[in-house]
């Protein structure tokens, strides 16, 4: 089936064709573009490179570029199916080994090899170096986390290039000329407003501008708010999951702007879509209850000294806890029961207040405060409305929010 382009996201309807419309990391393009040419006249000694670097900055494109630029076959092995350690001693290993009928080049990608640092694919990353080891095609591989223990050992095989996060000029750029090309008027402002929220990630950045001509407004300030907020939030989860490395994760935890409270409902609303197997969310989930426990006590005598402890069940539980899984990209969801106040809600609000007495008196974090107090307490409330009084004084909060509350 034929695509219309037009109807693709920006993101993909603008991947860039060839090598011209790359921009950033120019220096790493061209050795990139060399060690390819070198195959002409003989198997150079790394038979494999690897980009490593933040999303959005242009690895995958910069392959696709390549391949079309040159006129060569690209043959991907990208969904984690077809990327266990037999399919890589077969499929894989055939593709690479054997020389194209027609004569025309190959390269074989390998897309986010990140994908496979759970221990259970050990066997998948050995499988790779061996596949490596005798290839007669490029073999181009792309990560995202630079700490992952396990690439360790590809880092020895392979020609290594780091892609950096790509500048505001350079970002600038493309989005002006992508809104040229809709034949959208996009100030100035508005673009470097865009680069300003996106840190290096181009593809962030083109999918803002393609939300922002198609929504025909200007952007309000609450509304990029909290778009920022939710950017730095998954941007946290992705890396946190990303990585299997408690030292790493703890680092990014201590970094998070997140409060403490958000952070591990978060990763309580999603820790099931990296923790599949029933044992590694087992512990996953006991560690956030540690953490959450860890978090009452800090709350309720004011200990920032347990901070550590509450940081490192955190990063045990996540960065730990993964150990079959492999990494995979996934979209998050908000927690169900968010404590962000600021959506203006007032019933919101006086709940907040009563989770914040709640967890000044009892020493449980606001939110298993919902599941251990404010559900039992309406519940006697509704039953026997005379005792509203008694609960509201002890709270110090007005009798109305007691009141049982409705399906949110
Ligand atoms: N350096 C770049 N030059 C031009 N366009 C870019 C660049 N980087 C990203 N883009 C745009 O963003 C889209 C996604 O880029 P790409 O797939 O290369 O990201 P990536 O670095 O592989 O990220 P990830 O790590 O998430 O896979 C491209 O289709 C293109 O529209
Ligand atoms: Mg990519």
């Amino acid at each position: 089936m034929l695509v219309n382009s037009n109807n693709l996201p920006w993101p993909e309807k603008h991947r860039p064709r060839s090598l011209d419309l790359i921009v950033g990391n120019p220096e790493r393009i061209q050795n990139l573009k060399a060690w390819i040419l070198s195959w002409k006249t003989r198997i150079p000694e790394k038979r494999a490179v690897l980009l490593i670097g933040p999303p959005g900055t242009g690895k995958t494109a910069s392959i696709g570029a390549l391949a079309n630029d040159l006129d060569m076959e690209i043959v991907e092995f990208n969904s984690s199916d077809k990327r266990n350690k037999d399919s890589i001693e077969t499929l894989v290993w055939r593709a690479a080994s054997q020389q194209t009928l027609d004569g025309r080049p190959r390269i074989i990608l390998l897309d986010e090899v990140d994908g496979l640092s759970g221990t259970s694919d050990r066997g998948g990353i050995g499988a790779i170096i061996k596949v490596i080891k005798s290839s007669v095609h490029p073999i181009m591989m792309t990560a995202n986390d630079p700490d992952s223990p396990r690439l360790k050992d590809l880092f020895k095989i392979c020609q290594v290039y780091n892609f950096e996060p790509i500048d505001s000029e350079r970002m600038s750029e493309v989005l002006t000329r992508i809104a040229k090309l809709n034949k959208a008027e996009v100030s100035q402002d508005i673009i470097d407003q865009i680069i300003d929220n996106c840190a290096g990630d181009l593809r962030a950045a083109i999918s803002d501008l393609e939300a922002y001509v198609k929504r025909g407004t200007k952007p309000e300030s609450v509304d990029s708010a909290i778009r920022d907020m939710r950017r730095g939030t998954e941007d946290t989860l992705r890396r946190l999951f990303m990585t299997t490395d408690p030292k790493l994760a703890r680092k990014l935890l201590s970094e998070s702007e997140l409060d403490h409270d958000s952070l591990i409902l978060w990763l309580e609303e999603n820790i099931h879509l990296h923790f599949l197997t029933p044992d590694e969310l087992d512990k996953g989930l006991d560690s956030l209850s540690l953490a959450d426990l860890s978090l009452g006590r800090i709350m309720r005598n004011q200990n920032w000294k347990l901070l550590a402890y509450m940081y490192d069940f955190l990063a045990v539980g996540v960065a730990g806890g993964r150990t079959d899984t492999p990494y995979r990209k996934v979209s998050y969801s908000r927690p169900t029961w968010p404590l962000l106040v600021f959506q203006g809600n007032k019933s919101r609000e006086k709940r907040t207040d009563v989770l914040s007495s709640l967890s000044r008196l009892t020493g449980v974090s606001k939110r298993r405060a919902v599941r251990t107090h404010l559900d039992t307490i309406t519940e006697i409330v509704g039953i026997s409305p005379s005792k509203t009084k008694d609960y509201a004084d002890w709270l110090g909060v007005d009798k109305a929010s007691l009141k049982k509350r409705g399906k949110n």
